[in-house]
């Protein structure tokens, strides 16, 4: 009877059986245990993130992420076991895990049982929950790290990985973090482009299957892909509804972003480092901790999505985040590499003339043996060319000091031309081939940061100039190529760490650097806007969005820009790209960190007074830019416009950008309606930037009074069908 029994019973079990239940099935068979379950809840003012550790097998699942639930109490019972919250591999688990390992006996599998967890508080209006998971038969442990930013509705994750095995543990999947989600259609907006086109947004559906958005670009996060994204569950993303996802990942390498939707048409998202090629030897008592996934889920559109990443980022996110920014004058676009002292000095004149703070000096300055009079030599070589510099960086610090403005400088500490001595003394700081020829992107090689005595180097090109020239007041870091040349001499037979152990090794110096130097503002620059995240971000003031600076252009990528990043960390500049006039360009530079790029004694009389007067008002505004609440208005992937504005917390002040893009014939330009401002409130409106020439003579709005529900609800005239043509408003109340 007993037997029959047991017969028909695994018969059922077998008839029901599917993938998810043997997902959900206990670990090797082993009989249900009849421990209570246990609710882990984390959460933000607006947002839940529910975990339960199953009484029946001991295993920590992912239950909910979405807006914040009054009480967990209703996810106490048995029945809602479908998602591991960090899938292993090897045992039971047939979609993707979240970590792969192979263990110094040859067994591939892993199984992570919950131990314990706990949650802190981590100051600065978050907490931290660890949960400990362990493999009961290894001494292999995880703890999945979570950090609640409460005001600011943001989450970011990330997982320590560590064993006492007795030789090294293999692990090649090593996520940090997984999600998951049970929503009808799931929508994800990717942002995609290359060098002078960087984040063009595109939106697609997920269907049954594996997304990936990765790169393997090494020295940078992105060029083809960027490492952000929104997900937007059941709907399309909409600015002002539904429910959205906005996710990035703090980590300048490789990264993958895996979405896969199964057969119950559930969505797994697994982000993290990307493992491709990058198996890593983990020595026992080491830990492997993951980049940060940094994510924030919004009910009410990718607007709000958007003012949570911004405000994290001005707290936590970006170096000086609260602090404010330099406005500047940078010579690459108005000199390349053809100036000498005098012009320089001639461009200090102008950055006092304009009214900017920095004048930053781009590459070229640099380099005796192998001058860098173009990009095909001198890079690596980092001391003044006495040709064009005799009187060093010492004379321009003191030329710039006596004017009453500041000197920045270009480096690029991580790359070397073939033709420069520092290749002809120390090849083997160089990331090449052995028995193969040389690949090279801008005729140039990347150093071998994972090598300590190149990390020193990197330390020291950048100490060694700020000790020498303590007057230095701002740097540009670029970084114009990516890994190829797979081959480091200083890693010797563990290849596969190159991708990992450089980005840290990296971070390592910029750690180092920051120690040192807290305060100095150094702009993150990648051949444009290569390497843009927030894993650097600690460490920089700000980011070169791309070497693309067409204003129109600009409208798009600084739009896909303000989804992820703050306007304080996205540097815009004006210069001769495009054909716009000079107040286009001037108000899309305004809407970010401004800087100029022109040649200041071209400019008609006008000009320059028009460029005097548009700083000044920046520099009244620029508050409001930096840490005000973004409201994108209208979307230039929408209409042939595009209109946003800041408004600050107290909604005292805000400042409308609006931009006609290209109109045709007859096309009506609509009344825009403002966000973000107290209906009780009443505000004057002034339209700056004005041109004091041309055809531009002030918007219809100009000196009128609203109050903040007219503004809102009926809207204001914010520009003209005439395409390439903008309007700015200050609104004060
Ligand atoms: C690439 C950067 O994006 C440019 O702004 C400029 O700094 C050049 N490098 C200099 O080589």
């Amino acid at each position: 009877m007993k037997k029959l029994f047991y017969l028909l019973t695994v018969f059922s079990i077998s008839l029901t059986l599917n993938a998810q239940d043997i997902a959900r099935s206990p670990i090797g068979g082993q009989q249900p245990k009849s421990d209570p379950d246990k609710i882990i809840s984390i959460e933000t003012a607006k947002s839940s993130l529910v975990l339960k550790v199953s009484g029946r097998d001991g295993r920590l699942y992912h239950l909910y992420l979405g807006p914040r639930l009054s009480s967990t109490e209703s996810f106490n019972q048995r029945g809602n076991e479908n998602h591991l919250a960090y899938a292993t591999f090897g045992t039971d688990n047939l979609f993707e895990p979240a970590i792969r390992v192979l263990h110094n006996d040859g067994n591939p599998s892993l199984e992570l049982i919950y131990v314990s967890h706990e949650t802190a508080n981590a100051g600065n209006d978050a907490t931290l929950t660890r949960i400990l998971l362990r493999d009961p038969q290894y001494p292999f442990e995880v703890t999945l790290f979570c950090k609640a930013f409460t005001a600011t509705d943001v989450f970011e994750q990330w997982a320590e990985i560590r064993h006492t095995e007795k030789k090294p543990v293999t692990i090649y999947n090593y996520a940090s973090s997984m999600l998951h989600f049970d929503a009808e259609r799931y929508w994800l907006t990717q942002f995609h482009g290359d060098w002078a086109e960087e984040m063009k947004a595109r939106e697609s559906e997920l269907t049954a299957g594996i997304k990936i958005l990765d790169s393997k670009l090494g020295s940078r996060a992105h060029m083809y892909q960027t490492p952000v994204f929104l997900l937007s569950l059941n709907e399309k993303a909409e600015e002002n509804s539904g429910q959205v996802l906005a996710g990035t990942l703090g980590w300048s390498g490789n990264f993958r972003f895996l979405f896969e939707v199964d057969e119950k048409n559930s969505l797994r998202v697994i982000s993290g480092i990307n493992p491709f090629a990058s198996e890593y030897s983990l020595q026992p008592g080491k830990v492997f901790k993951t980049p940060s996934m940094i994510f924030t889920f919004s009910n009410s559109g990718t607007g709000q999505a958007s003012r949570n990443l911004h405000r994290w980022a001005i707290n936590h996110g970006v170096l000086n985040g609260t602090g404010s920014r330099y406005t500047l004058l940078n010579n690459w676009e108005a000199t390349g590499f053809n100036f000498d002292e005098k012009k320089l000095t001639s461009i200090l004149d102008d950055t006092k003339k304009m009214g900017l703070d920095v004048f930053l000096l781009d590459d070229g300055w640099f380099a005796n043996k192998y001058p860098r009079n173009h990009d095909r030599a001198g890079l690596g070589d980092w001391q003044e060319n006495k040709a064009k510099l005799p009187g060093g960086l010492g004379y321009l610090v003191k030329e710039a000091d006596a004017r009453g403005v500041k000197f920045g400088i270009w480096i690029e500490p991580e790359m070397v031309n073939p033709r420069s001595e520092l290749y002809e003394n120390h090849p083997e700081w160089i990331l090449k081939l052995p028995n193969r020829p040389e690949h090279y992107f801008r005729n140039q090689l990347v150093l071998d940061l994972t090598n300590p005595k190149v990390q020193e180097f990197v330390y020291n090109v950048v100490d060694g100039m700020l000790t020498a020239n303590p007057g230095i007041a701002f740097i540009k870091w670029d970084c114009n190529r990516m890994m190829t040349n797979m081959y480091s001499t200083y890693l010797k037979d563990k290849q596969s760490h190159l991708y990992i152990d450089y980005v840290n090794s990296l971070y390592g110096v910029l750690e180092r650097l920051r120690s040192k130097y807290p305060d100095l503002p150094i702009m993150l620059c990648s051949g444009g806007g290569g390497r843009v995240d927030y894993g650097a971000l600690k460490y920089f003031t700000e980011f070169w969005a791309s070497d693309n600076t067409d204003p129109l252009e600009r409208i798009y990528m600084q739009w896909g820009y303000s989804y992820f990043f703050p306007a304080i960390s996205v540097c815009n500049h004006v210069t001769s790209w495009g054909k716009q006039s000079l107040k286009y360009k001037t108000d899309v530079a305004m809407m970010g960190k401004m800087g100029f790029d022109i040649e200041v004694d071209k400019l008609t009389e006008n000009e320059l007074k028009f460029c005097q007067d548009a700083i000044a008002n920046y520099n009244r505004i620029k508050d409001v830019i930096y840490k005000g609440d973004l409201y994108r208005l209208i979307s230039p992937y929408k209409e042939n416009r595009a209109a946003l504005m800041y408004v600050n917390q107290e909604k005292t002040k805000a400042v409308l950008f609006s931009y006609t893009l290209n109109t045709r014939y007859g096309e009506t330009i609509n009344r825009v309606r403002l966000q973000g401002l107290d209906p009780d409130k009443t505000y004057n409106i002034r339209e700056i930037n004005v041109p004091n020439e041309g055809r531009f003579r002030g918007g219809s709005e100009n000196g009128r009074s609203y109050t903040g529900d007219y503004l809102m609800n009926v809207g204001l005239n914010a520009g003209s069908s005439t395409p390439l043509t903008s309007v700015v408003y200050e609104i004060t109340e």
